[in-house]
């Protein structure tokens, strides 16, 4: 089969595409035929060599897709064979196969499209594990989503919005503020104009907000902290800022300062909570992501609502499609067709 391989982390230049063995089902595992792929922040993080949990080289990049059973192992029902799935995994979906186990080839959502579905998976679950498990969200809840027009971000303004609550939004360019109006959000602003956290309270009458979906760290988790009303919730669950220079003094420290951390005697004084998320885990325990799945795809399907997919490439354009991630202009979900 053809896969894109990573040997070396670095640049998009190393996302060429080569030959491999077909991988095989073990036990509990099926093999499926991908069409589509779904791309991730981390997988450029992963590309740098700055994603914790990528494992040596060389390895496939990738962590989702849609595609169709080919072939079963052994525990597995036969019937599953043609039968068109979505897949999540940690890595392998930059490639025409992928082998999972079986609890992780998820049956399509059939009010989506091909590109769709290959959308869905990680970004939406993302989103919904830090806002409805962890943040609880309430519809008397005012929310502020950073990094609004990206994957997470349009998943995450959809579902608020579909809760009743009173959604603003961060973007990093004009254009990008109509894509999330279109969704109906409240306020959006181009944090590059202006200061969120002013604009934000201005909107809402000199008030903060009750929960704050962070993705980016450093001063911008510091502010979003900041923002919380009593008894806000902030949930974390990217760290796109963090871009370590493991030889560079400068970047160490830069880097170190960014982590989010918390201070539990200042959030006693302002009464408020904060928390993180990261699937990698949850994907462990697949009786929670399966409960997890039926519920954000009965939300999804009750309220009509759609990945936003902006871009489309094609599978030799891997390295075009990276590109646009990192240069931070992408909208919405980037799938590669396969
Ligand atoms: N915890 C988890 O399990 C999990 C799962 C999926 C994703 N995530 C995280 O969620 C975040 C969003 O992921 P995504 O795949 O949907 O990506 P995305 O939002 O489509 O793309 C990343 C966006 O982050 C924004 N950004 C803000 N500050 C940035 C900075 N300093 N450097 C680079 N980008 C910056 C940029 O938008 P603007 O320029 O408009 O701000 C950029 O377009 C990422 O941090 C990702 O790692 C976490």
């Amino acid at each position: 089969m053809h896969a894109i391989l990573l040997q070396k982390h670095g640049g998009p230049e190393n996302l060429a595409i080569s030959t491999m063995a077909d991988p095989e089902p073990e036990d509990n595992e099926v093999l499926v035929r991908l069409k589509a792929i779904g791309l991730n922040y981390a997988e450029i993080q992963s590309r740098k060599g700055l994603y914790g949990w990528a494992p040596k080289l060389p390895y496939v990049l990738g962590m989702e897709g849609c595609g169709i059973v080919e072939a079963v192992g052994r525990g597995v029902d036969e019937s599953r064979i043609g039968q068109q799935v979505i897949v999540a995994a940690q890595t392998g979906a930059y490639a025409e196969k992928i082998v999972v186990p079986q609890t992780q080839a998820l049956p399509v959502l059939p009010d989506f499209s091909l590109v769709e579905n290959a959308a869905f998976t990680v970004q939406w679950m993302t989103a919904w594990v830090g806002l409805m498990k962890i943040c609880r969200l309430q519809p008397t809840d005012t929310v502020l989503i950073q990094a609004a027009a990206g994957g997470v971000g349009t998943a995450a303004v959809q579902i608020a919005k579909a809760m009743g609550c009173k959604v603003y939004g961060t973007v990093g360019s004009d254009r990008k503020m109509e894509l999330v109006k279109s969704l109906g959000i409240d306020g959006v602003i181009n944090y590059r104009r202006q200061d969120f956290a002013e604009e934000v309270r201005k909107m809402n009458n000199g008030r903060g907000v009750d929960v704050v979906l962070e993705v980016v760290g450093g001063e911008v988790y510091r502010r979003s902290i900041a923002l919380l009303n009593p008894f806000g919730r902030l949930v974390q669950i990217g760290f796109a800022s963090l871009n370590l220079n493991k030889w560079n003094p400068l970047s160490i420290y830069r880097t170190l300062r960014a982590v989010p951390r918390v201070n539990v005697s200042k959030m006693a004084e302002r009464s408020y909570a904060v928390g993180a998320s990261h699937l990698g885990y949850l994907l462990k325990d697949p009786q929670l992501m399966s409960s997890v799945w039926q519920d954000l795809t009965s939300f999804v399907t009750e309220r009509r609502l759609k990945p936003i997919v902006g871009h489309e490439f094609n599978f030799d354009q891997m390295a075009e499609a990276h590109r646009l991630m990192e240069s931070r202009q992408s909208t919405g979900k980037i799938v590669v067709r396969v």
